[in-house]
């Protein structure tokens, strides 16, 4: 069975690419700081509790397991943190995928398929947003994962990496089997926080700017299932195993749901109505986030499946409701094997 080490892989999107992985016959090796993963979010492999930090702990892993390629989600991923804290960002994200390429080339393993981001590209010119769009990111975090995308070429002309960077718009949506999901602390995302107030587990939903120049002046975005998300990884890794060259590839649905959308969606799968408050636009967002998905169908044959809006609410309800005793059942279970 080809081990593949899945870095961030007790992450949310991390996880889900686990558990795809494992079905596809690969064995998931998840090396994972646990500063914002968790160990109930590891079921399908073994657990390396490590650090990009230290590039001897990720050799070690690469060997112990016969790694035969990598995918990388390891990153700090919180925008707003990034703006008020850029240091760990660059640390973390540009120090700690240095040492992993160090520890790759090291070992003489030249695949890998990247967590990327939209968040490269900066402030839309022209929507939908294509791979050639200038990327000017507007945020440290951004800015760490166009710094990423920068050093692969060089690794991939240097010491023959070939590479795929996946962009994603906007990750949402459970496990649909409701085995793992989203759990950040604190939450920043819309649609677990449109989730949880209607189920009750908080006050109320906040809307950031009822102001935007789109059709009913909130901000839109490109929602993509968790689910697909770690199908396009696994169809990129495919991609590089049969030889298939380096490539930044959007991954989105090419449709835009506004704020109040995705409200409707929450009310509409909960059959509650959703507690909001009108509040001002959130500084750093821009009107509108819209992917140009077409490459990632024809050079990855990936479709998403599970990504209409409905489907991604409904998942995220799915996991929003267990109670948090499960979620620590779960990890329990998981300590006992
Ligand atoms: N929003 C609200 N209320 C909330 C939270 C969010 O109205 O309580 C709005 C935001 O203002 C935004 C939309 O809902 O317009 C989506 O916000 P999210 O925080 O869910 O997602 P973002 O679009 O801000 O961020 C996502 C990813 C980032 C990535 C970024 C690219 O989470 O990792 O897209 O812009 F960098």
């Amino acid at each position: 069975m080809s081990a593949i080490l899945v870095t961030g892989g007790a992450g949310y999107v991390g996880s889900h690419a686990c558990k795809v992985l494992s079905a596809a016959g690969f064995l998931p090796v998840a090396f994972d700081n646990l500063s914002t993963g968790h160990r109930w979010a590891v079921q399908w492999g073994p657990l390396e509790h490590g650090d990009l930090a230290d590039v001897e702990a990720v050799r070690r892993a690469i060997r112990r397991h016969r790694v035969e390629a990598v995918m990388h989600f390891a990153a700090s991923s919180d925008v707003g943190e990034s703006m008020r804290q850029p240091g760990p960002y660059f640390r973390n994200n540009v120090g700690g995928t240095l040492n992993l390429l160090e520890a790759m080339a090291d070992c003489g393993i030249r695949r890998l398929v990247l967590s990327s981001t939209c968040a490269s590209y900066g402030l839309p010119q022209v929507i939908p947003i294509r791979e050639d769009h200038p990327q000017q990111p507007i945020n440290p975090y951004g800015e760490t994962k166009l710094a990423i995308e920068r050093m692969l070429r060089w690794w991939d002309q240097v010491h023959g990496i070939s590479w795929l960077a996946l962009r994603y718009f906007n990750a949402a949506g459970a496990d649909p089997d409701g085995e793992i999901g989203e759990a950040h602390e604190p939450e920043t995302h819309l649609i677990p926080i449109a989730v949880q107030a209607a189920l009750g587990q908080r006050e109320n939903l906040g809307i950031f700017g009822t102001d935007y120049p789109t059709p009913d002046g909130t901000a839109v975005r490109d929602y993509v299932h968790v689910t697909d998300l770690a199908e396009a990884h696994l169809a990129g890794l495919r991609h590089l195993f049969a030889g298939g060259g380096s490539l930044a590839c959007n991954l989105g649905t090419g449709r835009g749901h506004s704020v109040r959308e995705v409200v409707r969606a929450v009310e509409r799968v909960t059959r509650t109505a959703l507690p909001i408050r009108l509040m001002a636009r959130r500084p750093g967002d821009p009107p509108q986030l819209v992917a140009e998905p077409r490459l990632a169908s024809e050079l990855l044959g990936w479709r998403p499946r599970l990504s209409d809006l409905d489907t991604i609410v409904a998942t995220a309800c799915g996991w929003h409701s267990k109670s948090r005793p499960t979620r620590r059942q779960a990890a329990h279970s998981i300590q006992m094997k």
